[in-house]
């Protein structure tokens, strides 16, 4: 698997994941404070960015063993890693196989339970969709619209158009391996229980995609978690809300060091 990433900054790892169908770009802000003090690594997960795009089932398990070999390959010792949404799900699944590689996990609008059987039909769609069209302006269409709180959609134009051409250009194979791989994705939710590092919750309380009720559920659930929720952000809190999403993160991650 070809991944691009960066990888920028000395000290401890901090790796962070995208969620779908996004890619690296929506960690620029932290990653630009963040790097003065620790070593950022933002890839592109495979379907998306720059990576590489093969067809098939993009299952968690095999996303997250892309983030393990492109850590081994960076010779990147145990790191914290953060997950957005999909981003979320990877890490999980990377818990589950690698905890020895886990310093500390930071789960962002993101939940641990699996999709209803509307929201897999709705997947098995848009995957469909794409590949018939050739286009993945099913996901746009279909994403966009919820992906930040309307405040932020009407009053950031650019934020607005920034957002969408990430998801324009994600690849068809990358929509719908994604798509389906999520649908297939294990509950997590008997992991919980059993994280023993570390962990920091961010949701947002405007999530259309995501209810924040799944962040303070995990935070019930998580024995060392500390949940911090952003008032009147919707499901792109690193970007929505740059500020207080780095602040917040920057702290936590001092703390823990
Ligand atoms: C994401 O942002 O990664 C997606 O909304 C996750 C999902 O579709 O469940």
């Amino acid at each position: 698997m070809t991944l691009a990433y960066d990888d920028r900054g000395h000290g401890l790892p901090v790796v962070l994941l995208h969620g779908f169908p996004l890619n690296r770009r929506i960690w620029q802000p932290q990653a630009e404070r963040l790097h003065a003090r620790f070593r950022v690594i933002t890839p592109d997960l495979r379907g998306h960015g720059e990576s590489a795009a093969p067809a098939g089932i993009y299952s968690m398990a095999d996303m997250a063993a892309d983030v393990a070999a492109l850590l081994e390959s960076l010779q990147c010792g145990p790191a914290v890693i953060a997950g957005h949404s999909m981003g979320g799900y990877i890490l999980l699944a990377f818990y589950r196989h690698y905890p020895q590689l886990v310093k500390g996990l930071v789960l962002v609008s993101t939940r641990a339970v699996v999709d209803t059987a509307e929201g897999r039909a709705n997947r098995a769609a848009m995957a469909q969709r794409a590949e018939q069209e050739q286009s993945s302006r099913v996901a746009v269409e279909k994403m966009l619209p919820n992906m930040m709180a309307p405040a932020a959609l009407a009053a950031r134009p650019a934020l607005r158009s920034e957002v969408e051409a990430m998801m324009a250009t994600t690849s068809v194979n990358g929509i719908a391996g994604a798509q389906r791989g999520m649908a297939s994705r294990p509950d997590s939710s008997e992991l919980l229980p059993r994280i023993s590092v570390p962990t920091l919750i961010l949701a947002g309380t405007a999530d259309a995609l995501i209810p924040y009720a799944e962040a303070q559920r995990m935070a019930q659930m998580i024995p060392s978690a500390e949940l911090h929720l952003l008032e009147d952000v919707g499901h792109l809190p690193s970007l929505e809300k740059p500020e207080e999403f780095t602040a917040v993160l920057q702290t936590w991650l001092h703390k823990i060091q």
